[in-house]
């Protein structure tokens, strides 16, 4: 099969994600090194979201490649009836290098979306066990008034947790409409901690209201009886790249522990160093209960983490973790793991992450200083996003909620960037996505720049009023 041949033929047969299916024109790939994808046509490509964000290390990273080959000459995979070397020594790792006591378990997983479901029926069965189960091992206690359980997941509107159906049930972004009406029952969604679009105002009073407004709700939602878990990423990923403003997680921990919940960070995204630490919630100083890691996880590899801390880990000493998975603990995508901590914890690795993106931020700031189309520039690490809007004034976004599948000025950025710059960047709802991979130079941040620069003379032209 020649190359526009195998192109066609996945054009013809492969349901892409995400889209109407008339129209699918994947671009043939000879091979992938570094940031860059090279096309057998002779372009070369940068990889501005980094697969999705899953390859952090860049593609073919000689070490991860390396564990992976001498791994595949040894075990791929065996089930956890047997234990492999690269398996217990990933489990080992993420339970030491996760915030809090070493003495937690760790359940594997393919996806992100698997690793959520997997934190929220673990959640579920905590509290299960918390209420019902708390005398001596297996014996039943009485808990009068307090059918069926807590089992209430408190989720935001600004969220998107996978696409199975108790994720996308817990997830407020659009992708949760093609759920509807079939959502998994029991999420509840609380505000958004946005400072750039706040219903709250601005500054620390506001963060005190946004808390306060999540302890009301908790409460009217039937509290510690009724409520399980509160389920956030610790840097909201598809949804905008929105840190938290300071003292909000400080705040949620807070509120978690005062009414029993167990707070979970989905890690999906902002996981394996793409906030410049190792775990986004490192930045804001508190011990989530359970962490789902995916994505960049498995470098190359499909693998996804559920991180039980060592309270919730211990309620399954006694008591069934009722959950499972075929591939569970796979020793291929546990080796690349391995291999791929390694490189993250390599001399100055993480450091220069920080460092670069500090540099990457403040180019962006640059460009919002020219751009009037630039509403807010936000991110951390090599996780950035430039919000477009109408008007600074009123923040109208360029781009709403319910226009993500409708072409717009966001979309022809995308293809602008694409086609005269060679930079792969999905169209994104709030604006435009920067997100390289770890390993990207100065020297690359500044070509993406400067072609971001250009991109958005686009935007700006959009909202230029008509001359007179
Ligand atoms: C925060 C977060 N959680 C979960 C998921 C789902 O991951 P997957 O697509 O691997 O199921 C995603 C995917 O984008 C994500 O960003």
């Amino acid at each position: 099969m020649n190359a526009e041949g195998f192109a066609q033929v996945q054009a013809r047969h492969l349901m892409q994600c995400w889209s109407a299916q008339k129209g699918y024109d994947p671009i043939p790939v000879a091979e992938t090194r570094g940031c860059w994808i090279h096309t057998t046509d002779g372009r070369r490509i940068f990889d501005l979201r980094s697969a999705h964000e899953c390859i952090n290390l860049g593609f073919n990273h000689p070490e991860v490649l390396a564990a992976m080959r001498a791994q595949m000459e040894k075990v791929v995979y065996v089930t956890d009836d047997f234990a492999t070397q690269p398996t217990a020594a990933l489990a080992q790792r993420l339970a030491h290098l996760a915030p809090g006591g070493p003495d937690k378990k760790v359940f594997f997983s393919q996806s992100g979306a698997a690793a959520v479901e997997a934190a929220i029926k673990g959640a579920r069965l905590y509290q299960y066990n918390r209420v019902f189960k708390s005398g001596p091992a297996g014996v039943e206690i009485d808990a009068p008034g307090q059918y069926p359980f807590p089992y209430k997941i408190i989720s935001r509107y600004r969220s998107w947790h996978g696409s199975s159906a108790g994720a996308a049930s817990a997830s407020g972004d659009p992708r949760r409409w093609f759920q509807e009406p079939f959502t998994v029952p029991g999420v509840v969604f609380a505000p958004d901690a946005h400072a750039y679009r706040s219903a709250f105002g601005t500054g620390a009073a506001a963060v005190q209201a946004n808390l306060d407004y999540v302890e009301y709700l908790i409460e009217q939602e039937g509290g510690s009886n009724k409520v399980a878990a509160v389920l956030v990423e610790p840097v909201v990923g598809s949804n905008g790249i929105i840190p938290p403003p300071p003292g909000y997680f400080e705040g949620l921990r807070r509120i978690c522990d005062a009414w029993d919940l167990l707070l979970i960070a989905d890690e999906t995204m902002t996981g394996m160093g793409r906030t410049g630490r190792m775990f986004a919630i490192e930045h804001y100083g508190i011990e989530p209960d359970i962490i789902v890691l995916g994505k960049a996880l498995g470098v190359y590899c499909p693998l996804a983490a559920t991180i039980f801390s060592e309270k919730v880990s211990r309620s399954f000493d006694d008591h069934i973790f009722g959950h499972g998975q075929s591939f569970s603990g796979h020793a291929l995508g546990c080796a690349a793991a391995v291999a791929s901590l390694d490189v993250l914890h390599s001399d100055g690795f993480l450091e220069r992450v920080r460092r670069d993106g500090e540099y990457l931020g403040e180019r962006l700031r640059e460009l919002a200083t020219r751009h009037p189309s630039v509403g807010d520039v936000r991110g951390l690490g090599m996780f950035w996003t430039l919000e477009l809007v109408k008007d600074r004034a009123t923040k109208e976004p360029l781009r709403r909620a319910t226009e993500k599948y409708t072409p717009t000025v966001v979309s022809e950025i995308s293809r602008f960037l694409l086609q005269e710059r060679q930079i792969y960047v999905p169209s994104d709802k709030f604006g435009i996505w920067v997100v390289p991979p770890l390993i990207v130079t100065r020297a690359e941040i500044d070509f993406l720049v400067e072609a971001i620069d250009a991109a958005l003379e686009l935007s700006d032209a959009a909202i230029r009023p008509p001359a007179v």
